[in-house]
């Protein structure tokens, strides 16, 4: 065997180029090929490639300590990287960390620490988490099972915990066929329908990713949404679980993606640009309401990850926190993704394309069969996964996806480089995406 046969690979039918290194925006593999990251690999990088002052950071915590386990010891970084994460958000109380290593651990985390909550606040039969259609929270059984992602979930129904779920707040294919002037938010509106049938004493909270990233391509729900939304949740004693994972730390524009709509959640879910991907790493940010009925009662969250918390990762976090706010990368995201959304128009021009859509620097390209009537293509085409191969040997990376429109059927292309992509860069990364769509449009 070679010794690349030794590794599983993510799909077990494809060669990979090998990567050399990477810098600023840009990837080399060992061949010399140079690719612009226009997708921040899965919506992860932030800050850019490489940054010294992140690698520095690295050096200085490895030199002292690496690890100890939480369960021994806390350390400077992590009450560091805490503070900084508690002062972006939006209100005061949105004040506990819960370190972790990863989005789907992550997502699991808040689950649970709302579970323990209800059971501790005295409603121990709180225990449904009700989530939506066409999104996406993770690869870990539980996490799986609250997304609503039809292909990924398929193998793994026997296995699922029950989870109810909603129609998501996708205005290009309204699942109610209402049109944006005619909408009563009747997909915000689902999940008081979806509370009273399950009954309000049985539900414990309800998660959604403030604008939907890999399962739909960054479909944003019409304003007004998220506060219906909030005001459901609060008519019924549920709690609101934001996934940020890919939206959260300025990836829209904003320190929380539903700060665009002044929308406070009860746990916030982050991982991926935390670190902005110098190392695995993700949190949960409890309102401290939830935090203090487990203190003042059993006083142990029943939980626990060897990695959480090290000293390492929140080293990293906190330097990849605090550059954000030296460089103000936060607000570049809003200006660059309003820049990369209007240069995007230029796709409209292409047969394929049917919805353009984003916030901040995350941006969706939802790819049709026909303008007019919107069908989608045949999923067996992988129309998503052919433009994203025929972008990757032009240089460029993007993140494809399928399935957003009932789990199987729906090709995008979402598109989240780092905060630091220049005008010229956003121009590079839409002629080749043009042209990769447009090589592909020959084909069919
Ligand atoms: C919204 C959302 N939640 C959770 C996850 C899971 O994160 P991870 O892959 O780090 O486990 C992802 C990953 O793409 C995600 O997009």
């Amino acid at each position: 065997m070679r010794p690349d046969d030794y590794v599983f690979y993510r799909n077990l039918q494809k060669k990979y180029p090998v990567v050399q290194r990477a810098e600023s925006v840009y990837v080399w593999d060992n061949k010399g090929k140079r690719y612009l990251d226009g997708s921040g690999g899965a919506c992860v990088v932030s800050i850019g490639h490489g940054v010294p002052e992140i690698l520095e950071a690295m050096m200085k915590q490895a030199e002292q300590v690496q690890f100890v386990h939480s369960s021994h010891f806390t350390n400077e970084q992590a009450t560091k990287c805490a503070a900084y994460l508690c002062n972006m958000m939006p209100e005061k109380n949105l004040n506990k960390v819960y370190f972790l290593s990863g989005g789907s651990e992550a997502v699991e985390s808040a689950v649970k620490v709302v579970r323990q909550y209800w059971r501790e606040a005295g409603k121990p039969d709180k225990y449904k988490i009700i989530s939506r259609w066409s999104s996406f929270h993770g690869s870990t059984t539980g996490a799986l099972a609250l997304g609503g992602h039809t292909a990924r979930r398929r193998h793994y129904l026997p296995i699922f915990p029950y989870t109810p779920h909603i129609e998501p707040a996708y205005c290009y294919r309204c699942g109610f066929e209402e049109t944006q002037d005619r909408c009563d938010l009747q997909c915000a509106n689902q999940l008081e329908r979806s509370i009273l049938h399950e009954g309000p004493d049985f539900v414990a909270a309800f998660i959604a990713e403030p604008v939907v990233g890999a399962s739909a391509g960054a479909v944003v729900p019409k304003d007004g949404y998220w506060q219906r939304i909030r005001e459901i949740c609060d008519k019924y004693n549920i709690k609101l679980i934001a996934d940020e994972v890919m939206t959260g730390i300025g990836r829209c524009g904003e320190n929380l993606c539903l700060n665009n709509w002044n929308i406070v959640p009860d746990v916030v879910v982050l991982a991926k640009g935390l670190s902005s991907g110098y190392t695995p790493f993700g949190a949960i940010v409890v309102k401290e309401d939830i935090y203090h009925t487990i203190q003042r009662g059993s006083g142990f969250f029943v939980h626990g990850h060897t990695y959480s918390q090290n000293p390492l990762s929140t080293a990293i976090g906190a330097a990849v926190l605090s550059y954000i706010q030296k460089h103000k990368l936060i607000e570049r995201s809003k200006q660059m993704g309003q820049y990369l959304l209007d240069k995007l128009q230029d796709l409209n021009s292409l047969d394929i394309v049917g919805d353009i859509r984003g916030l901040g620097l995350f941006a969706g390209i939802e790819l049709v069969r026909d303008k007019t009537t919107r069908t989608w293509f045949d999923s067996a085409l992988q129309i998503n996964k052919q433009i994203a191969n025929q972008a990757f040997s032009r240089g460029l990376i993007t993140y494809p996806g399928a399935g957003g429109i009932d789990g199987i059927h729906g090709d995008h292309i979402l598109l989240a480089p780092p905060f630091i992509i220049t005008e010229k860069q956003i121009d590079e990364l839409v002629e080749i995406l043009s042209s990769a769509i447009t090589a592909v449009e020959n084909q069919i």
